[in-house]
């Protein structure tokens, strides 16, 4: 397993080039099911969860050219479609199941793997079968699979989604493209990610209103055709390189960043002193001052501060002057970041959803390990702020979310270099 060696070595100044949306691109894929014309993405980021969801549309029948350099994915469902997403690979990501919806609404039914446990919280899939229980889908569990069928295919219906949640977002506005009659979707997730997903349905000839707003309105149409999308830029991606000049000092220029995909994160990292500028190519980084300041940082689902960004965010308050306190309110033990960075000096205390840190002047090098994808790279931001070496471990975790993390902060001074095992 390979793992990432960083040395401490003072500011950072260059400019990062930020992908399309890992997020984005799990969900703009199995939309390739709604069409037997070609779906192409331009703008897709080279990662292995995107390779899972290729192997996971080619077990399906689905035509997948691999990602080329142009960053290019071209799928064709026009073959025959096969209904069983199995476990050997919906296992290794949860955004698997983003295929039920899709293939709903092109077969009338569907057999799709739970996922399985997950290291960040139980991640039920209770919103999901609701939402396409709603649209005339009968949903029931055996043998770990979904096994979903809407006899006379999916009809037009008005839910409200007890949370909001993103991926059954994703997967009733699917389903409700092709579903017959109007569709309503209430207390709907609003994140970026989806409105890109309405941009490329409304391109196949979707009928969509409302993305980006709580409530959104599927008029079902009787076929979509093929289209061309590009990813809209990876706001998580975004945020963490953000937060490398934030941590270390110099200025940093995110190409392709805009203000408006971290809105609720900028305004933090304002509080925290650090300046962030849109330039017409992207956003410029740097701090106000010297040392940043405490503050605190509550987890809410678009727009409000991203989950997906507070292993990160927690990495530079290890480092602030003052005390922080981090609210998790999306996933119930995601906090797993925080014995690691102990190990590299950080003063953390975790109670249930809270974590308070004490911010300590200098962290130290140490060998951590990675537990999850965003842990991962918290765990990166806090090495090149420390003192002396840092080996972290099992960065498979790393590659899930983050292209060649390791060029793009090389490029802009930082000692950081993969050990392959
Ligand atoms: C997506 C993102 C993930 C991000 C999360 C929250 C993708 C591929 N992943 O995940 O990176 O961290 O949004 O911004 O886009 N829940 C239920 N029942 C359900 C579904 C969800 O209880 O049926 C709960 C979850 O356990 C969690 C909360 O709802 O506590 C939000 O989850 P959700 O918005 O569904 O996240 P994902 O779509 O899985």
């Amino acid at each position: 397993m390979d793992s990432i060696l960083v040395k401490g070595n003072g500011a950072l100044n260059g400019q990062i080039p930020i992908a399309g949306a890992k997020n984005a691109c799990l969900t703009l894929m199995p939309a390739t099911l709604l069409s037997e014309e070609p779906l192409t993405l331009t703008n897709a980021p080279r990662l292995s969860d995107i390779r899972t969801m290729t192997q996971l549309l080619q077990s399906l029948g689905v035509e997948v050219s691999p990602l080329q350099a142009g960053k290019v994915i071209t799928m064709s469902s026009h073959a025959e479609i096969n209904p069983l997403a199995d476990y050997e690979i919906v296992r290794k990501m949860r955004a698997s199941n983003l295929v039920l919806g899709p293939l709903l609404a092109r077969l009338g039914h569907a057999v799709v793997s739970l996922p399985g446990g997950c290291a960040i919280g139980a991640r039920p899939m209770d919103i999901h079968i609701d939402a396409l229980t709603a649209l005339g889908a009968e949903i029931d569990l055996r043998d770990g699979y979904l096994h979903a069928v809407a006899r006379g295919g999916l009809k037009g219906a008005v839910h409200e989604m007890r949370l909001a949640s993103v991926g059954a977002t994703e997967n009733f506005v699917m389903a409700a493209t092709l579903a017959k009659g109007n569709s309503v979707l209430k207390n709907a997730a609003r994140e970026p990610e989806i409105v890109d997903l309405v941009a490329c349905l409304r391109k196949m000839g979707a009928q969509i209103e409302g993305e980006g707003t709580s409530t959104i309105t599927i008029q079902g149409v009787d076929r979509l055709h093929g289209a061309t999308h590009p990813v809209v830029t990876d706001r998580i991606e975004l945020g963490t390189y953000m937060l490398a000049p934030a941590i270390c000092g110099g200025e940093v220029e995110l190409l392709g960043g805009r203000l408006h995909l971290v809105g609720a994160f900028a305004e933090k990292l304002d509080e925290a002193g650090v300046a962030v500028v849109e330039t017409e190519r992207g956003l410029k980084v740097s701090r106000k001052n010297g040392r940043v300041q405490a503050v605190n940082v509550t987890t809410e689902p678009f727009p409000g501060f991203p989950t997906d960004l507070q292993a990160q965010m927690m990495a530079l308050l290890c480092t602030a002057n003052g005390v922080s306190v981090l609210e998790e309110k999306i996933f119930e033990n995601r906090f797993m970041h925080a014995p690691e960075l102990i190990r590299m000096g950080a003063r953390i205390d975790v109670h249930g959803g809270t974590a308070t840190v004490t911010g300590v002047e200098k962290l130290k090098g140490a060998r951590v390990m990675a537990t999850d994808l965003r842990a991962s790279v918290s765990l990166i931001l806090a090495a090149l702020a420390a003192e002396g070496e840092t080996v972290v471990s099992r960065v498979y975790h790393l590659d899930r979310g983050y292209e060649r993390v390791e060029e793009k902060l090389s490029a802009c001074g930082a000692l950081i270099e993969r050990i392959s095992a």
